[in-house]
């Protein structure tokens, strides 16, 4: 029996999120929590003939503690999304405190859940959330992911695109380090099958990967980010873990996880020198079993890159973990 919760259910992401849970034949039990309207969310979809039965919680009556208990999965949508002109950093002061607050939850509630962190900015959420765990002597760094799919869908899309490629979904695209801007690093030229693309239009390419979401962000104006787009990624990752968990092998994400925590993740924290870092990693029933070091196949153009993203992401995940431990 898999219970599956979704924090900020009723927002953007959430409830289209829920949706595609709801419908997942993985899901068992499906519990949607939010400060506002989760109960009418739940009842919306109850109605879906499919097996997850589902329920709703507000903060009160201790509904974080009933919606938490028995979780297997949790992910975390809840928090501000962009508005024009924002970039993801901007949110740190609104999303950090939503994220520490949650993760407390499922620190106290639900400790060996797997847990899928959408809430930006991703590069400083997931490391909040590492800590608070560590706190609580419960952290299980196979268990802890940052989202970043919808980068994955994007750099397969644009490139299919560009390509002259009719279906996206043939592509398999490693998009490396971390989600924002230019520390978001697509490997073109580790793309399958293989795709020539030489510059203005490479450069071209991957700027659009990197800051795809602005395009969102200002054709919905002021009216938040990625939503739909991103609710499918988001299940797209949580599915295949459920699918790890039930024994389906050779599942491969790219997800930004604690790479000591993780095998072979000590390879690529001493070429980047970051704790955190959004890799190749393969799933299993214990969650990430594996983490592949593409970073020695890459080419020229990518390393400088790479060195871009090294710089960005260092600055963000000292920024997550200075405002759990405090800063020296
Ligand atoms: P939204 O504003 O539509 O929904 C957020 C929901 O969170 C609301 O229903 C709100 O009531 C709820 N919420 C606020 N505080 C909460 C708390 N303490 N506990 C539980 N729920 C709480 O925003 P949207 O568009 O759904 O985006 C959510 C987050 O996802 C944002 O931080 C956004 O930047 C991020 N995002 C991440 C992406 C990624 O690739 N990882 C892509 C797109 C958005």
């Amino acid at each position: 029996m898999v219970k599956a919760v979704v924090a900020g259910a009723s927002g953007g992401i959430g409830q289209p999120l829920s949706l595609l849970l709801k419908l997942s034949p993985y899901v068992d039990e499906l519990a949607l929590y939010d400060v506002v309207a989760s109960p009418g969310v739940a009842a919306d979809l109850s109605h879906i003939s499919t097996k997850a039965k589902v329920t709703g919680y507000l903060p009160a009556d201790d509904g974080l503690k009933a919606a938490l208990t028995g979780a297997d999965v949790v992910v975390i949508p809840a928090g501000i999304p962009r508005k024009p002109g924002m970039t993801r950093d901007d949110l740190f002061n609104i999303n950090a405190g939503i994220v520490r607050d949650l993760i407390t939850g499922i620190a106290l509630y639900s400790p060996s859940a797997f847990i899928l962190i959408i809430s930006n900015p991703v590069n400083s959420t997931v490391p909040i959330a590492a800590e608070v765990l560590k706190k609580h002597g419960v952290f299980d760094p196979k268990k802890l992911f940052g989202v970043t799919t919808l980068d994955v869908v994007r750099a397969e899309t644009f490139t299919a695109s560009v390509a002259g490629k009719p279906d996206p979904s043939v592509f398999k695209i490693p998009v490396v380090g971390g989600h924002s801007g230019d520390t978001i690093v697509p490997l073109l030229s580790l793309s399958e099958p293989k795709v020539e693309i030489a510059d203005p239009d490479r450069a071209s390419l991957v700027n659009r990967i990197q800051f795809g979401g602005d395009e969102v962000v200002q054709a919905k104006e002021g009216k938040g980010s990625a939503t739909l787009s991103m609710a499918h990624a988001g299940f797209r990752f949580v599915e295949s873990i459920l699918k790890a968990v039930a024994g389906e092998t050779g599942i491969v994400e790219n997800t930004f996880v604690y790479l000591s925590g993780v095998s072979g993740g000590d390879d690529v924290k001493s070429i980047t020198g970051l704790d955190f870092f959004s890799v190749p990693v393969e799933l299993g029933p214990s969650g990430a079993v594996k983490v592949t070091n593409i970073l020695p196949q890459v080419s020229e153009y990518e390393k400088g890159l790479l060195e871009v993203a090294y710089t960005g992401l260092a600055a963000n995940i000292k920024k997550g973990v200075d405002f759990i431990v405090g800063a020296p």
